[in-house]
């Protein structure tokens, strides 16, 4: 309806643009280090509607917002007309009157594009049941910083086909690296999204064969928000996917370990692997912040 960029999803972007994201991601944090003062967005604000929890999309979003010059404004469903059904192409067209971008934590994808279609400014997805593009601009950019160009690498993805698993086939097709998947039965990512992929993304259920030589081994909790009831049944399920020492030892020797995080030790990762010298998670999450900036310059600067 209106000519803003959204971004729903890494396939909004062009490669270019994302490989020019996570450069600006990097010359920000530099800049950010030094002290450097930059302000593009004074005076623009930034609403970020959160219908599911967050502790690092919420603080990243809000300092990066400070940082730049701008405001970022907290909108929970509970204290909104949104959780009390107020349809969404009317609250997307409401905001678009008054904020210059919105930010949106929701649970189906769909809604994120209805409220896209309506909104005149640009949206950003924050994470829905299906995708959680702004992680992977973070994930990539703790690669390209610490190791160069992440084109013809090999990452593995340890556990469930969920929307972090379909934001890493996403970034696999445009940053163009190699990713070996390996879920259990009847947890395996949306074929649709896997399909899309081609053979750059394989699927397996040993999780040693999918960590084979990885440059990058990743992983996520069983139980993602939304599914608390199903928590038993994954448990079991996902029993022989902890991404421990035993499978970090499977792939190359300096590989690094990532997690979206939260992380749930014992579970999905052993404490000696996410607390071990391969881990990069603290960086990892430290990089939303300036990955976001680098959104956020782009979209409304
Ligand atoms: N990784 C991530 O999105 O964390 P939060 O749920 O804390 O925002
Ligand atoms: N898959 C997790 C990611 C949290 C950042 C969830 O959706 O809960």
């Amino acid at each position: 309806m209106s000519g803003a960029r959204h971004f729903l999803t890494l396939l909004d972007f062009t490669s270019g643009e994302l490989e020019g994201l996570i450069a600006r991601a990097i010359e920000l944090k530099e800049m950010h280090k030094a002290g450097q003062r930059h302000e593009p967005l004074r005076g623009k604000v930034l609403g970020m509607i959160f219908e599911k929890s967050s502790t690092r999309t919420r603080v990243s979003f809000e300092v990066g917002m400070a940082h730049f010059g701008g405001q970022a404004i907290f909108l929970s469903a509970r204290d909104t007309q949104l959780g009390r059904g107020e349809p969404i192409e009317d609250s997307a067209r409401v905001l678009s009157e008054m904020v210059d971008g919105v930010m949106i934590r929701t649970f189906e994808h769909e809604k994120v594009e209805r409220f896209a279609a309506y909104s005149t400014v640009p949206v950003i997805n924050a994470l829905t049941d299906m995708y959680h593009p702004c992680q992977l601009l973070a994930d990539v950019q703790t690669w390209v910083e610490a190791r160069g160009p992440i084109r013809g690498r090999t990452v593995a993805w340890i556990g469930d086909g969920n929307n972090m698993c379909h934001s890493w086939i996403n970034a696999a097709r445009q940053f163009d690296f190699r990713l070996n998947i390996a879920s259990p039965e009847g947890f395996d990512p949306d074929p649709s999204v896997l399909d899309a992929a081609g053979d750059r993304v394989t699927l397996t259920r040993d999780p040693h064969e999918a960590a084979e030589d990885a440059d990058i081994v990743t992983t996520d909790v069983w139980t993602s928000m939304g599914q608390e009831e199903e928590q038993k049944r994954r448990l079991e399920a996902f029993r022989g996917y902890q991404v421990d020492a035993a499978l970090m030892a499977q792939a190359r020797p300096d590989a690094m370990f990532m997690h979206c995080l939260p992380a749930h030790r014992g579970e999905e990762v052993a404490a000696e692997v996410i607390d071990g010298p391969q881990s990069v998670v603290w960086t990892e999450a430290g990089n939303r912040l300036h990955a976001q900036k680098a959104l956020l310059e782009f979209l409304m600067g």
